[in-house]
């Protein structure tokens, strides 16, 4: 009986300690602050109209198998298939057409159905180099299936620059492919909210 009347006082200090030492650490790290310090006042939606293009063929590819599992041909993406790319974005169809960014990031391979219903789980950023949005940046991300829809719509998650707080969707469609290959271009239209 004695002995627990004299916890109680020690069990209450240890308390108050938890909650002081916990308000404390929340202070020092994060703070509710207006969104005008960063710049952010009112947000637009913009539309962005572009080329990608896959380079598989040829002596300059632009994307790079990382791992296949059942060592096939590029242009044939296997289940399991992954593939890092570069692949340069232009603004009209034709390869040579005016650079305004670069895709980089990766797709893998993620239907058990490939080739019938092939799909690719995209994970990209898009790096401008034009413009008003040079040096900023877009992520997209989405499962990209080429076989099923003629229009393919993925998410924009986020980006930098000019892009901070971007959210949006692309609609991508296939402006010319070649199975054979894999070369493959893709129209682009992106529309992202942000500040
Ligand atoms: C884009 O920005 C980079 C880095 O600031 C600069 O070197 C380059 O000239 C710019 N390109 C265009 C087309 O404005």
């Amino acid at each position: 009986m004695a002995k627990s009347k004299a916890l109680m006082p020690t069990f209450f200090i240890s308390l108050n300690l938890i909650f002081l030492f916990s308000s404390v650490v929340t202070a020092s790290y994060s703070k509710t602050i207006s969104p005008t310090l960063l710049g952010f006042r009112e947000e637009k939606l913009t539309h962005l109209h572009f080329y990608f293009h896959d380079i598989v063929a040829g002596p300059n590819p632009s994307m790079v198998i990382v791992a296949e599992p059942n060592g096939k041909a590029p242009n044939s993406l296997p289940f399991g298939t992954v593939v890092a790319m570069d692949d340069p974005l232009t603004e009209g169809p034709e390869r040579d057409s005016k650079l305004v960014g670069t895709a980089q990031g990766i797709y893998t391979s993620i239907s058990q159905n490939t080739p019938d219903d092939m799909g690719l789980m995209m994970v990209m950023t898009l790096a401008f180099s034009e413009g008003e949005f040079n040096g900023s940046t877009l992520c997209m991300m989405g499962r990209n299936m080429i076989m099923r829809y003629p229009v393919r719509e993925m998410a924009i998650v986020g980006g930098t620059g000019a892009f901070r707080l971007a959210r949006g969707h692309t609609e991508g469609k296939f402006h010319s492919v070649d199975f054979t290959t894999g070369d493959a271009t893709v129209e682009y239209d992106v529309y992202v909210y942000h500040y």
